[in-house]
Parts: C-alpha cells; sequence; structure tokens
C-alpha cells in the first residue's frame, strides 16, 4: 500500500502503521463513563467523544457530517453538542431509539415528572408475576430477587402517567439497572455468565444498594445530565441500512466519522439482547439472528447457517492482489471463517458504493477500524478500507494507527482517512460543493436468506472462532 500524503490526526508525522502507544482509554467507551448522557449505556466497541471532537476540530456549522453506523450516537451527540449537524444511521431500532432518546430536548416537566417517578417508586420486589422477557436462561442473568424487581420497575414504568420523553429517560435508567445487575461480563466474544454464589447479587451484597435504590441513582444521574440542554434539531438517528443509505434526509454530507463492526466476529446483539427483550425490541432468538444477519459482521444464530449458504459477488470487487490468498489461507482452517471475512468486506465495498452517492465533492471521511487475526492469518482491515476507498472514488487516503487493542501485540485500531471526488481538490478544499453524483446504482449481493429451522451455524463459527487470536475492542 502506498498512502498519499496527508497530515495525520493523532501522532503528528508518525510513520505510516507505527504501533499506537498503548491502550488509549482516552479513545474507548470507557472514556465516556462521565459524560452526561455519552455515559448513559456503554456499547463495548463504542469510541469516545475525546476521538470525536478531535476529527471534528476544523469544521464549522456550515458541515454537515454523516455517522452511517450510529452505533451509540457518540458522533451524532458530540456533533450536536459542538452546533454542527449531523445524521447517522444504524440498523439496529434499539440503538435508534437510544441515541434519539440521547438527542432529544427534555422540558421542565418531563424532568419533574421522572423525578417523582424515582422519589415515590414503591420499594417492594414485586409480586413476582409480572411480565418477563423470553430470554433464554435468563435465571442466569438475575437472580430471583432482583428479576422480580426489574419486572415490578418496568411494568409501573410502562403504566406510569408521564410523557413519552419522560419515559424514556426511566427505560434508560431501566436498561442501566438491568446490565449492572446482569451476572455477565462482556469482557470478550464469548460472553460469560459469573457465578452468581461466588459473586453474589447487588441486593444480596448491601441492603442499601439494592436494586430499586440502584435504579433511583441511575435515574437521578440521567436526569441531572438530561437537563443539560442539546441543540435540538441539529442531529438525528435514523433507522437503516449503510450498504444502501436510502433512508437518509435528502442532503449531501461535507464529513464521515464512524466506526463500523470490525472483521472481528463479535455480534452486537451480544451485548444488547438483554435491553432489546426487556423493552419490546426482540421478542425471539430467530428475530435476534434476522437482525443480526442485517449486521455487517453478524453472526447470531440464523446469521452464521445464512453465511454457510451465501455465495460471494463477483462484481463487488474487493481491491488488492492479496485479498484471494489471504481468504483462501482462512479456508484452509475453517470455510465458514473464510465466508465471513469475504462477507464482511464485500459489505464494505457496498458501502463505500452508497457512500459516494451521498457525499459531496471534497467531502472528508474518517474511518476508525480494526485488524483482525484467525489462526495465522492476518486480516489488515485497515489496507483494505484504504484500497476500498482508493476503488471507490477516494484520494489522499491515510492510515493512522491510533491504539493497541487488546494485550495481543498485533491488534491494533486505526484511523483510515481519505478525501471524496475528483483529484484537484486538495483536502479541506471543497467544503459543501455539493456536487451532484449518479443518479444510483443498483445493488448487488445484499442476499435476503431466510432463517432456517434448526440453526446450528452460530455454533460452527464459535468453535472456529476459538482458533482466532481476536479478543480485543
Ligand atoms: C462499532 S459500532 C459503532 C459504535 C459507535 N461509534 C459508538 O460510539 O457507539 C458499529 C455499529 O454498526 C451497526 N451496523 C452494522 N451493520 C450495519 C448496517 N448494515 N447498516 C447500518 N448499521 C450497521 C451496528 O449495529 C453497530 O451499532
Amino acid at each position: 500500500m502506498k498512502p498519499d500524503s496527508q497530515q495525520l490526526l493523532f501522532s503528528k508525522g508518525a510513520a505510516l502503521a507505527r504501533p499506537g502507544n498503548g491502550r488509549r482509554e482516552s479513545l474507548t467507551f470507557k472514556a465516556n463513563r462521565n459524560l452526561g448522557r455519552h455515559g448513559w449505556l456503554r456499547l463495548t466497541p463504542a469510541y469516545s467523544r475525546h476521538l470525536v471532537e478531535r476529527l471534528t476540530e476544523p469544521l464549522t456549522s456550515n458541515d454537515r457530517v454523516l455517522d452511517p453506523f450510529c452505533g451509540t450516537g457518540t458522533t451524532a451527540l458530540t456533533c450536536a453538542e459542538h452546533g454542527i449537524y449531523c445524521d447517522t444511521v444504524d440498523v439496529n431500532p434499539f440503538l435508534i431509539w437510544l441515541a434519539n432518546v440521547k438527542l432529544a430536548t427534555y422540558s421542565p416537566s418531563d424532568i419533574h415528572a421522572a423525578t417523582i417517578f424515582g422519589e415515590k417508586l414503591n420499594p417492594t420486589t414485586g409480586s413476582g408475576t409480572e411480565w418477563r422477557p423470553p430470554i433464554k436462561d435468563i435465571q442466569k442473568w438475575w437472580s430471583e430477587d432482583d428479576l422480580s424487581s426489574l419486572a415490578h420497575i418496568l411494568t409501573t414504568i410502562k403504566h406510569a402517567d408521564v410523557s413519552e420523553s419522560a419515559r424514556n429517560l426511566l427505560f434508560s435508567a431501566f436498561c442501566r439497572t438491568a446490565i449492572e445487575t446482569a451476572a455477565v461480563s462482556f469482557g470478550h466474544q464469548s460472553m460469560s455468565f459469573k457465578t452468581q454464589v461466588v459473586q453474589p447479587t447487588l441486593a444480596a451484597l448491601d441492603y442499601s444498594m439494592s436494586l430499586k435504590n440502584l435504579f433511583v441513582k441511575r435515574l437521578a444521574e440521567i436526569v441531572n445530565a438530561a437537563q443539560v440542554p442539546v441543540r435540538s434539531g441539529l442531529a438525528e438517528a435514523v433507522l437503516g441500512d449503510s450498504r444502501k443509505l436510502d433512508s437518509l434526509p435528502n442532503a449531501k454530507y461535507s464529513y464521515v466519522i464512524t466506526s463500523p463492526p470490525y472483521p472481528n466476529r463479535m455480534s452486537y446483539i451480544r451485548e444488547l439482547r438483554p435491553y432489546m427483550y426487556w423493552l419490546g425490541f426482540l421478542h425471539d432468538g430467530r428475530q435476534a439472528g434476522e437482525l443480526d444477519w442485517k449486521a455487517i459482521g453478524g453472526t447470531w444464530g440464523c446469521a452464521t447457517s445464512n453465511l454457510m449458504r451465501w455465495q460471494p459477488d463477483n462484481t463487488a470487487n474487493i481491491p488488492g492482489s492479496g485479498f484471494a490468498a489471504m481468504i483462501a489461507r482462512i479456508s484452509d482452517h475453517s470455510r465458514i471463517l473464510s465466508l465471513y471475512v469475504h462477507k464482511y468486506f464485500e459489505d464494505c465495498v457496498l458501502h463505500f458504493r452508497a457512500l459516494s452517492r451521498v457525499l459531496t465533492e471534497g467531502a472528508q471521511v474518517h474511518y476508525i477500524v480494526g485488524n483482525s487475526r484467525f489462526y495465522d492469518v492476518m486480516v489488515p482491515t485497515e489496507q483494505i478500507y484504504h484500497d476500498i476507498m482508493i476503488n471507490n472514488g477516494f484520494h489522499h487516503v491515510t492510515v493512522e494507527n491510533i491504539r493497541k487493542r487488546s494485550s495481543k501485540k498485533e491488534l491494533f485500531e486505526f484511523v483510515v482517512s481519505g478525501t471524496f471526488g475528483s483529484t484537484n481538490l486538495m483536502p479541506g478544499t471543497a467544503k459543501a460543493a455539493a456536487a451532484a453524483r449518479g443518479s444510483g446504482e443498483m445493488l448487488r449481493g445484499i442476499h435476503s436468506l431466510p432463517c432456517g429451522a434448526g440453526d446450528r451455524g452460530d455454533n460452527q463459527l464459535r468453535n472456529a472462532h476459538a482458533a482466532s487470536n481476536d479478543k480485543g475492542f
């Protein structure tokens, strides 16, 4: 790869792909925990407000930012906080709900109603007969007492006589409480349950930190942050597929800041499903698999068995002479993992084709991506993104290594940056030129495979993945 020259953002003058200086948690979700609305709900692969602030430094209120992989809405919220327009897209309806709740304006009466709800919440644990979500082995997630309290709080929220905005604040505090009391660790791909005997629940540990008290504490924090206004109307999250980008408002974007999924077999459904079941975004495992099949890199349930039937689209044209050899080497170990990596990058090509239809001439893009390793085969995600961008109308494409992702010495996170459009426009000189590009091209290769009965593919992929080395975020 021969990158063009462009000023690097995080370590001026650093050599291309020189390893980052360490884990740099200031760039990850961990840095958001105490930052008001940014800390409302964690998503392990989220990046930090700090990182978005670094990348938005050159922007003015004339710019329009797109984040095609919204996640928890870090880009959109940071932009709104800094007076910059931003639209953001995600395939997951729960994340769209969450991002819009973080971006909303709350009136004094919403704040009052949410506060009063916390003060009046009945301390009893509930009758035990309230609705519980159909999460498989739910008793592994929560003790019977905590489940009963959660079900009671949720039912009370649903029946409360409050505005929709106030109810959303209550649901956010509920989600925080549910995840903090779950006996589950999301630290790596293979989610593990903590042993409840060794690690008693919060309620059993200390009455003063009973689940209800924890809910009231989290609600107070959320209500506090909701009182700090965000300029409404500047940022919006919309449900959609970034391989099409057909659900966006009719606008062109001068800037992209985003972090797509990495090819590391991580399923967002895995971490999000407790919230999604409790709040009614998911009703059964089949639905979870179908949603994950729409996500780039999804592997949950039937997403994996669909993958086994998936055929590459030869017109997608993934550039780079080493790509086919890399896929063949992974296939020597595991055909399903090779299909997984192949489809991941084919979806990236579809995304960049769709993106090229909504960018202004001279638009700047920044993609935060992570590399992976399967068996002894490195997947140089950053180089493949570089090549896909060059192939899809970008120039001045650079790759900067910004941090280590895990204790594994070869796993890093990079910013891949580029400028869209004709090469005589230097980066940053063609803001909001709004040049209309081609009228659109039919998407090829997004296959709509139904979920089959008895999906067992995820186990195959999970077993195959045990041989991979990618446990970092
Ligand atoms: C790494 S996360 C983004 C994290 C985000 N930067 C944050 O700070 O929270 C990637 C996101 O891409 C979404 N995604 C995956 N496939 C998608 C698709 N085809 N279209 C839109 N979003 C998709 C996932 O649901 C996930 O929320």
